[in-house]
């Protein structure tokens, strides 16, 4: 069966063949894979800069953002059925007794750093035709939601960032009954977090680079949300433009960005941080300035990195509701749909916001 997979050491990636998975054992389930995703961290696989084979390979088999279908159940297989349709979840724990949160299933807490994750960290993903995987990394999806299924796992960083922003500003002594949203980046990330955030009718704001007249844009409104042009307003002046902020949601990936939009938090605000930055040379930033509106104003800054079991969960709710809310919204999030022969060249060149390729079905 064919596969995507990137040779770092020969700086090569391409599709190759590989043996099919064995038949499933235990609780395991085999596998059709219908479609994956393709997302930045893939884009830096494939350029050489991230990711890890497993040990003992040379290449990587690329993909973690899929949709598959259950072909065959293993004998304890208990939650699944031939026929159902289902998203991987990425992480898997590392080895250690000592690490509580993988012991009991929350990897995406590990303290060794010796998680896997599929398609990205020591072990092989999903851009291949079949696979085996056990039921407890598997969640199963409503099968109205074939064509958009792919985006459960970026939705399910929203999803985590959600039930972390709820976990932490239960430390205000009142609960307030709504909040405003900026999201920052209009890519996937940004784009999905801001679909959960209008569907769960948050006033929202997205910040991004596109201008105010680019179909991007034009879709951010669509959603129901607001657009705010880098062209127009520097990050420097967003205070000014949008007004205080409760949560910021950032999806850019921009130190500079994440840290100057600070001044637009309203007291008792949250910064959420999603983007994983390239390591560039230090910037200058007022971080003087920063830290004493942190502080004077209670804030808190939390970094989120996907995601369990139950954000898979709550993305899969939060796409359905979006899907009942607004489905052309959710289905224009895909730009590009092309078989798995044009992944290497997907890798080099996003087409609009979300390229998928399409494996079987
Ligand atoms: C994936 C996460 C992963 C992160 C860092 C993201 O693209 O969605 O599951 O933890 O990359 O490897």
């Amino acid at each position: 069966m064919r596969a995507l997979a990137v040779f770092r050491e020969q700086q090569d990636v391409r599709v190759i063949d590989v043996a099919e998975p064995p038949a499933p054992t235990g609780r395991q389930a085999l596998l059709r894979v219908l479609e994956v995703g393709i997302c930045g961290t893939d884009r830096e696989i494939a350029a050489f800069e991230y990711g890890d084979p497993p040990t003992g390979s040379d290449y990587l088999i690329l993909g973690h953002e899929a949709v598959a279908e259950v072909l065959e159940t293993g004998p304890d297989v208990t939650e699944l059925r031939v026929g159902d349709l289902v998203v991987p979840t990425v992480r898997r724990p590392c080895p250690d007794s000592g690490c509580r949160t993988c012991r009991i299933g929350r990897q995406d807490f590990c303290t060794t750093g010796a998680f896997t994750e599929r398609g990205i960290k020591h072990a092989h993903g999903y851009l291949t035709e079949l696979v085996v995987e056990d039921e407890q990394n598997l969640v199963a999806v409503p099968p109205q939601l074939t064509d958009v299924a792919t985006l459960i796992e970026p939705l399910s960083i929203a999803a985590k960032a959600a039930e972390q922003a709820q976990a932490i500003q239960q430390r205000l002594p009142w609960q307030p009954d709504k909040a405003r949203t900026l999201v920052l980046g209009a890519g996937p990330i940004g784009m999905l977090g801001a679909i959960a955030m209008t569907v769960t009718r948050f006033d929202t704001v997205v910040y991004s680079r596109e201008p105010a007249d680019s179909p991007r844009a034009d879709k951010v409104r669509e959603l129901g949300a607001v657009y705010v042009s880098t062209e127009q307003t520097p990050i420097e002046k967003i205070n000014s433009v949008i007004g205080a902020i409760d949560v910021i949601y950032e999806a850019v990936g921009v130190p500079t960005v994440a840290f100057t939009a600070t001044q637009a938090l309203a007291p008792n605000g949250l910064l959420i941080l999603t983007g994983i930055p390239a390591l560039n040379e230090p910037a200058t930033l007022p971080i003087d300035r920063i830290m004493k509106d942190i502080v004077l104003n209670n804030q808190a800054i939390v970094g989120t990195v996907n995601a369990g079991r139950s954000a898979f969960e709550l993305a899969v709710q939060k796409l359905e509701q979006a899907m009942y809310l607004i489905p052309h919204s959710v289905r224009s999030i895909i730009t590009n749909r092309v078989p798995l022969d044009a992944g290497p060249e997907v890798l080099k060149q996003p087409h609009g916001v979300k390229d998928v390729l399409r494996i079987n079905g």
